[in-house]
């Protein structure tokens, strides 16, 4: 892994946060499930280790481990949170059960001044979450600071740290240096992670992978298949094919923008398949979200399996997975259950009988975007809101039909347009406007209304995992309120979603 972090994944929330963080510093990380063996830890060659937060107690008898060997590996170690508490744990400390945990924001002071803290202030605001705490340190382990708790120690000569809190949120005002720390002077890590770069090795591995050979790839127009097709492209010019479905449940104009940014604009050879009254059959009096889902799924497969083997010759499905995908694929799960049956655009069944070749495979989101403006994509288009699969299918509730496809299209596009206009459309991380099958009673001129009511939901977020409904401007809310129930014929009533994410979800299906 040419002379980068490692990050061993116990189940936090936060670990891609690291991964992104150390990238950001033009070092290669990889997050690895924590239970790999140690001897293909140990292959990898890391510069340096990191032991992550993660849900369960050292204390409990199922708790995730590492073999102390890998510990006194020579390899330079850094634990957060739980992290911490294991190091703790296998030297032989004691980490007990707190009174009440610490959540969110605390003061640290250092006490005794360690690499890890080099040109570190004594005393700064740092991001806490957790419920164990370490109470006694290992021998021949420092107390390097304190919050309410012991918050940070280290062996100097073993070249082990841990810290209790998490230096990769920005909550924690000098959490950047310290993993600057880290990485270069304690692990004396190498810069060698620069985008440029990934593209030309990626090019040439496509080239080399594909030879003379046809290659398919479903579009949708988001960003990973959008960037990926590109970037194939530049490898292998016509001999991509891109399939792009048109379900009849995606925004509005969406078939036309695609053909035009990507089709013209990059010469992209692009199957554009009509299936709209394919999916809207299999969605009559469909209203059950799971239902829904699936029929929407399955639909997708059908299409995608049945125009992919007119393209004769085609040896490869290219597919838009990016790290995330892969890290989820293999993480370490806590107690949640699937809450949803997510249908990816990208997520097509093995049994299709292609290569997979997936360039964005190692690359986080904001990695992606980067790549896609380095390859010419305009801003606008790699920094779209992500756009759910089943699409305008799950922000319909219950049954599905043509005409209020059409009213939920024209309602979302005002509410795109004006985010947009208005400078808001980054500064939210999703965006987009529900339709309820309730009607509600209203006057328009001396008229009696009787439509349907719109929501319109903004989230903000980081992963996707936890949001916060997006504090818009009431001005704001008010033009799109007012332009949504002149504009659009169907819809007399409009609320403003004020759920966060526990307990709601994203979207509302
Ligand atoms: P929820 O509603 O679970 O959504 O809070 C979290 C994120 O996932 C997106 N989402 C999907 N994406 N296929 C996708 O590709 C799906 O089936 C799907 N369902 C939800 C959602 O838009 C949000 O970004």
């Amino acid at each position: 892994m040419q002379n980068g972090i490692l990050i061993l994944d116990f189940g936090s929330q936060y670990n891609q946060l690291i991964g992104r963080r150390i990238r950001e510093m033009e070092v290669y990380s990889e997050i690895i499930p924590f239970n790999t063996p140690l001897s293909e830890i140990l292959e990898k060659k890391p510069a340096g280790i990191i032991l992550s937060g993660g849900p369960s107690s050292v204390n409990s008898e199922t708790a995730n481990l590492v073999s102390k060997e890998l510990l006194e590996s020579g390899i330079p170690i850094l634990g957060i949170c739980y992290g911490m508490q294991l190091i703790t744990h296998l030297f032989g400390g004691k980490v007990s059960r707190g009174t009440k945990g610490e959540y969110g924001k605390a003061e640290l002071e250092i006490t005794k001044n360690c690499p890890l803290f080099a040109g570190v202030s004594n005393n700064s605001v740092v991001w806490m979450s957790h419920f164990d705490e370490v109470e006694s340190v290992p021998e021949n382990f420092d107390i390097n600071a304190k919050s309410g708790v012991i918050a940070a120690i280290s062996n100097l000569e073993k070249n082990i740290y841990g810290i209790q809190f998490h230096p990769e949120v920005t909550h924690t005002e000098e959490g950047g240096k310290m993993l600057s720390n880290f990485v270069f002077n304690i692990c004396k890590a190498e810069k060698n992670w620069f985008l440029t770069n990934y593209i030309e090795k990626t090019i040439a591995e496509i080239k080399e992978k594909v030879g003379s050979q046809k290659v398919i790839l479903g579009l949708s127009g988001g960003v990973d298949s959008s960037v990926a097709a590109v970037l194939i492209h530049r490898a292998i010019g016509k001999q991509l094919t891109c399939i792009f479905v048109d379900t009849g449940l995606l925004r509005k104009d969406e078939d036309k923008k695609v053909m035009k940014n990507y089709g013209e604009h990059f010469d992209l050879n692009i199957k554009l398949i009509d299936a709209s009254e394919r999916f809207m059959k299999k969605l009559e009096n469909v209203s059950e979200p799971e239902a829904k889902r699936k029929a929407i799924g399955n639909e997708f497969v059908a299409v995608f399996d049945e125009e992919s083997h007119k393209i004769e010759g085609a040896k490869f499905l290219a597919q838009g997975t990016i790290y995330p995908d892969v890290i989820e694929s293999q993480s370490v799960k806590g107690p949640s259950a699937v809450i949803k049956s997510h249908h990816n655009v990208g997520g097509l069944p093995e049994e299709m009988g292609f290569e997979l070749l997936e360039p964005l495979r190692e690359l986080f989101k904001d990695e992606v975007r980067k790549v896609g403006e380095e390859l010419g994509i305009p801003h606008h288009l790699v920094y779209r809101h992500p756009f759910p699969g089943p699409g305008l299918g799950i922000r319909i509730l219950g049954a599905v039909d043509a005409e209020k496809v059409k009213i939920l299209q024209e309602a979302d596009d005002i509410f795109i347009e004006e985010l947009y206009k208005n400078d808001l459309y980054e500064k939210v991380s999703q965006a987009f406007v529900v339709l309820l099958p309730v009607k509600s009673v209203g006057v328009m001129g001396d008229e009696r209304t009787y439509e349907y009511t719109a929501v319109v939901r903004s989230a903000n977020t980081i992963d996707f995992m936890t949001a916060t409904w997006s504090r818009l401007p009431y001005d704001f809310l008010d033009l799109i309120s007012s332009r949504i129930i002149n504009e659009v014929r169907g819809i007399n009533r409009v609320a403003y979603d004020i759920s966060s994410k526990p307990p709601a979800t994203i979207e509302w299906e």
